[in-house]
């Protein structure tokens, strides 16, 4: 598959060379390493597979080889391995085993690092496993999928095909999850991992994540810690049905595999097809959590998230200003909302569409994607003209992939619904999912995209939406292959996602499930940034923000202004403006001061843009351990930092801690001060104005928190 320069390693070579350079002879090892880590693989006498090696980058290679060979890279089934296998099968003539041995491997070098591809084969049966491992150097990242393919003369059945198998040997293993609910997303737990299984894996199809996010830490020997220790952070690309297994054995030896969910999903392989699993990216730290997500965010802007390297807009969306009640009059009233506040774009949501079925509340109208006549006579032409004449953009919300029950699409096609034929309908949200796995029904939701965009070249911007998990799992199209549903559906998916993007490769998405129901990195290739949860009380928000950041970058997380919670405004965009910076809020329930504040934030925010989107996160005080919390963004040359700073709910009488800053030049001297205060205020804090080394800023730290409640403060850092 990789036709550029190959450095080809085949089967019959039986000599290589060594990391330190000497020969080696009878053995391969092969090498898949960043410049902080690697991994080593062995090709042991019995012509398998296995991981030696998965740690710190060695400086010296000496005694490799006395490492034991236990661990097989890729377990199959059927065998003779106890624990949890990563491919399990049956062949064409009903043998449920698999036993795979190398063939060979290709190493490739690319501008940023290695792609390796090392060959694996049955022994018996005609079946190729080939896994593929993509490293990123300075990043220290590594992906790593699986093809599957036979030439078995019938289909084989698939029940297992995991991305990625690692193994660990450590005294002791520490896994946190990212769980929770609609508008509590991402909480973090922390459990310490003992003999047998944890699972986490999610069954919902479409809203994938809404009680588990497709991403996990592991940290090895103790809790993870955020500046130190060794801590694996891992997320699967796959806007689906995914299951992580930790399982620790006998031998207290660990196994993560990663991938799609294999529940309800055995997968049927015609000869010479090819099944390639979804990719599984990890990197392993040796300094905390907080390097694994700088790594994360730097791997992410450069090379995953769809243009990582560039801005993003502000927004005023209409969601909560309005819920479903507006017209044409009234949007175009908030469009000078949008320019008084100075933001880039107004966002449309839900509620402008639907004629036989209007979508006045979220009870119909999915799926008919013309203009309500009565609420916009004039069409969405009106208003990106409006908003254009106004000197904003004009964005736009859909949810392409659902049906109402009520809608002239329904009546139309129910043959394109997600139902099972024999049941009571069930609702989520009064809503269906169409079924992607049918080609008709990927081009009607290109289509929504493509009639809008072709009509309207003018939309600047897509808020896709996705409420609905899949229910009633059963596809007209599919008929005896019921169990390729949750998977097709996916591919589906992508397969719109991927037509939008080469058709229109400039335009920027927004992705949203019901809040954070929908966050993989395989989403974000197509997707500029996603909606962290519904719930933007600002509180909620830095428990919300602090859970993503360990994955993902600041421009990738939008962050509105709204009606949520009770605190002051100035609280609610320190909060937002750690991230894409947007609002959601009636701008004329704001007092005058409010107003004023918030058209100076926006100016503001376009100059912490550059340290908040570019530069490196380092998270301070996490709001899970007590009353404040504090993060900081520091530019990557380290002349300007910006750090964020919260009391949350102080207790009566507590001893407030000094801020440690972190990231900062040492050697360095900085000039403190605080932004982004109310109009006439001036700040109270004795650092302001003031020089500081970064030694000490790091050191001894700085007085910013206090015992009031909800207090909030942005400090700019700028290098003397
Ligand atoms: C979902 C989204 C919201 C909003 C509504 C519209 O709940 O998360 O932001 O767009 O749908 O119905």
């Amino acid at each position: 598959m990789k036709k550029m320069k190959k450095l080809l390693l085949a089967c019959t070579l039986l000599l290589s060379v060594s990391w330190n350079g000497t020969a080696q002879t009878e053995e391969k090892s092969i090498r898949i390493g960043t410049d902080d880590s690697e991994m080593i693989f062995k090709v042991a006498d019995n012509g398998r597979l296995y991981q030696q090696y998965f740690g710190k980058k060695l400086v010296d290679y000496t005694g490799l080889e006395q490492l034991p060979t236990k661990h097989e890279a890729y377990i199959t089934n059927g065998m003779e391995d106890y624990f949890e296998p990563a491919l399990r099968m049956t062949h064409a003539d009903g043998n449920p085993s698999v036993l795979l041995k190398y063939v060979s491997h290709t190493e490739e070098k690319t501008p940023y690092g290695t792609e390796t591809a090392i060959v694996l084969r049955d022994d018996k049966y005609p079946v190729t496993v080939t896994l593929h491992y993509t490293a990123f150097d300075k990043e220290n990242i590594i992906k790593s999928h699986a093809v599957i393919v036979h030439q078995e003369k019938r289909p084989v059945t698939l029940y297992d095909y995991a991305s990625s198998m690692l193994h660990f040997d450590r005294e002791s293993y520490y896994m946190t999850d990212f769980t929770g609910d609609w508008a509590r997303e991402v909480n973090m737990t922390e459990q310490k991992l003992e003999y047998g299984k944890r699972i986490v894996d999610t069954k919902l199809g479409s809203r994938a994540s809404m009680f588990t996010s497709p991403f996990f830490m592991v940290s090895m020997d103790g809790p993870a810690r955020e500046n130190s220790g060794e801590v694996l952070l891992g997320t699967i690309g796959w806007t689906g049905n995914f299951r992580f297994t930790f399982e620790v054995d006998n031998k207290k030896s660990l196994r993560i595999i990663s991938g799609i969910n294999p529940m309800a999903s055995e997968y049927t392989l015609q000869p010479n097809e090819e099944f390639v699993t979804p990719e599984f990216y990890f990197t392993l730290s040796n300094e905390g959590t907080g390097k694994a997500t700088r790594s994360f965010h730097d791997w992410a802007r450069r090379y995953q998230l769809k243009d990582g390297m560039k801005g993003r807009m502000t927004l005023l969306n209409n969601w909560e200003a309005t819920y479903f009640d507006f017209n044409e009059e009234k949007l175009i009233d908030l469009f000078d909302d949008a320019k008084a506040l100075g933001v880039d774009m107004f966002l449309l949501d839900d509620g402008w569409f639907g004629n036989k079925y209007p979508r006045h509340s979220d009870t119909q109208g999915l799926g008919d994607w013309q203009e309500t006549a009565d609420k916009l006579p004039h069409g969405i032409g009106r208003l990106v003209k409006e908003a254009t004449d106004k000197g904003i953009k004009f964005g736009i919300w859909i949810e392409p992939e659902m049906v109402s029950p009520k809608s002239e699409l329904f009546e139309k096609h129910k043959d394109w619904v997600i139902d099972l034929p024999n049941r009571d309908d069930y609702y989520f949200r009064n809503q269906m999912v169409l079924d992607l796995s049918n080609p008709e029904v990927q081009n009607f939701v290109f289509e929504v995209v493509d009639n809008l965009m072709e009509k309207h070249p003018g939309i600047a911007y897509f808020k896709w939406d996705c409420n609905s998990p899949i229910t009633n799992i059963y596809s007209n199209y599919l008929k005896d292959q019921q169990s390729h549903l949750y998977v097709d559906y996916v591919k589906g998916l992508y397969n719109v996602l991927e037509r939008i993007k080469n058709k229109y490769p400039d335009l920027p998405m927004m992705l949203c499930s019901g809040g954070g129901g929908r966050s993989d990195y395989e989403a974000l290739r197509y997707f500029t940034e996603f909606w962290p949860s519904d719930n933007t009380d600002p509180v909620e928000r830095l428990f919300i923000q602090w859970g993503y950041s360990h994955f993902f970058p600041a421009k990738s997380l939008a962050a509105h202004i709204t009606s949520w919670g009770k605190q002051p405004l100035k609280f609610k965009l320190d909060v937002a403006m750690m991230c894409r910076l947007g609002f959601d809020i009636k701008i004329n329930e704001l007092s005058e001061e409010e107003q004023q504040f918030a058209k100076n934030a926006v100016q503001t925010y376009e100059t912490i843009k550059p340290t908040v989107f570019e530069g490196d996160l380092y998270r301070l005080v996490s709001p899970y351990s007590g009353n404040h919390t504090a993060s900081m963004y520091v530019g990557k040359d380290k002349g300007t930092a910006h750090v964020f700073a919260f009391d949350i709910h102080p207790r009566y009488d507590e001893q407030i801690p000094k801020l440690k800053l972190n990231g900062l030049d040492p050697a360095a001297k900085y000039k403190v001060k605080e932004i982004n205060l109310m109009p006439g205020n001036t700040s109270a804090l004795s650092a302001n104005d003031k020089i500081y080394s970064g030694d000490y800023l790091m050191t001894v730290g700085l007085d910013i928190f206090s015992a009031g409640a909800l207090k909030s403060h942005i400090l700019e850092l700028t290098r003397q």
